[in-house]
């Protein structure tokens, strides 16, 4: 039998993955599922971005680039931090990688030492501690709670912060919990920061122009020059531009870190997908309507899923204000009884039930760090949010005490 590394042991399997098997099986012997698990836009790449890249094919580039990536793609994502936070950076403080997931993985590996802390606020998106760990740290997480949005406060944030913590997650928005930090919310935890000069900050801003409000979007490291030093940051065109399999991303930090952050990409990918960048750069620079209309339409599912969950006996939810994802709280249904007389004590017996019982797929939290919560995602069309709402509202109706 082989070994594998303690390493790969030691990393957590996914119980999305039970949900997502099922709901494939169903769908193969022919019913009607319903799914909210997809984490990536339902719309397709627009056609502008689509011809850049095909362009840049037929060009030729079909070869290595640079490991950090071409100076007209790290100078464009300078230009766009310029024009969208009016923030200075050069294009040594950028680096392209595989996706912004590589991005924050590269930045584990470049920062953390073994025995190291992550702090971790909960909900969080599953590949967080996952990634630390394989850098040889450990987690801690601060949990987050309904009451307050999923979102920490400075006191929490205060009290987890030991000697040895050297990375703070922030997510915003969110991925699960589709919340958004206000400025002021994000300038109490910078000042906390700011009194711990071995902690950094990776802010993870992925879902940046998925906003509906009421708070804006304020970039992490644009909070102070002091803050900017101590931040890595996260984007890519994954979310915005509809690119998720084109695995574009970027991190923007100080000069020594990109550079080791290089020096490791060099090791494991070399540069992205050569034709890649081209069509990141017209995704950055060129018109902006398409995600302008996509931004639109989440909104407006944002409002229809939210007015139906919360219209649902025993749920109880934030409204969602960014990113595509709503976060339930289930847990007043746990201990109850579904069709076959089973009782439900946890997100993920409710979740394979409801699929069982009414063909819709959703993602329970337990690897979220949300175990009392089912996640849905709303990358998906308003028919198909009022079905599956509606399905999910009669499985309720039909739980037994
Ligand atoms: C919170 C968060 N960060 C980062 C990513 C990674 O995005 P990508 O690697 O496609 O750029 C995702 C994708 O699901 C995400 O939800």
């Amino acid at each position: 039998m082989t070994e594998l590394s303690e390493r790969v042991l030691r990393l957590k399997p996914s119980s999305t993955l039970a949900v997502t098997t099922t709901a494939r099986e169903l769908r193969e012997q022919g019913y009607d599922v319903v799914s909210f698990g997809a984490g990536e836009p339902d719309f397709n790449t627009p056609e502008n971005i689509v011809e850049a890249g095909c362009q840049a094919l037929r060009q030729g580039k079909a070869r290595y680039e640079n490991v950090a990536g071409t100076p007209a793609a790290r100078q464009a994502v300078a230009d766009y931090f310029k024009s969208r936070f009016n923030r200075d950076i050069t294009p040594a403080n950028v680096i392209i990688s595989t996706g912004a997931k590589h991005a924050l993985y590269l930045a584990f590996m470049a920062l953390m030492n073994p025995g190291q802390e992550l702090l971790l606020p909960s909900p969080y998106w599953v590949s967080y501690p996952a990634q630390a760990q394989l850098a040889g740290g450990t987690v801690k997480e601060i949990p987050g709670s309904l009451e307050n949005n999923f979102k920490i406060t400075p006191d929490q944030l205060e009290e987890a912060i030991t000697p040895n913590s050297k990375v703070l997650m922030l997510c915003s928005p969110s991925n699960p919990a589709g919340v958004v930090y206000s400025r002021q919310e994000l300038e109490a935890i910078a000042e906390v920061v700011l009194r711990h000069p071995n902690l950094m900050v990776f802010a993870d801003e992925i879902y940046e122009r998925l906003v509906y409000g009421p708070e804006e979007f304020t970039s992490f490291a644009t909070l102070s020059p002091e803050i900017a030093q101590r931040t890595v940051t996260f984007n890519g065109v994954s979310k915005s531009y509809a690119m998720t399999g084109w695995r574009v991303g970027y991190a923007v930090a100080e000069e020594p870190i990109i550079k080791a952050m290089t020096k490791l990409q060099g090791h494991m990918t070399s540069s992205i997908t050569a034709c890649t960048m081209p069509a990141m750069i017209e995704a950055l620079t060129g018109p902006q309507d398409a995600v302008n209309s996509m931004v639109k339409q989440f909104a407006q599912r944002a409002a229809r899923i939210y007015d139906l969950m919360k219209a649902i006996p025993g749920i109880k939810c934030a409204r969602p204000t960014g990113a595509f994802y709503i976060l339930p709280d289930i847990s007043a249904l746990f201990g109850k009884k579904d069709a076959d007389g089973k009782d439900l004590n946890s997100a993920a017996e409710f979740a394979q039930s409801l699929l069982r019982h009414k063909y819709v797929a959703v993602v329970p939290g337990e690897d979220f760090g949300a175990p009392n919560h089912i996640r849905l995602s709303f990358a998906t069309s308003m028919e198909q949010i009022d079905k599956g709402l509606q399905r999910l509202a009669e499985f309720v109706a039909e739980l037994q005490p």
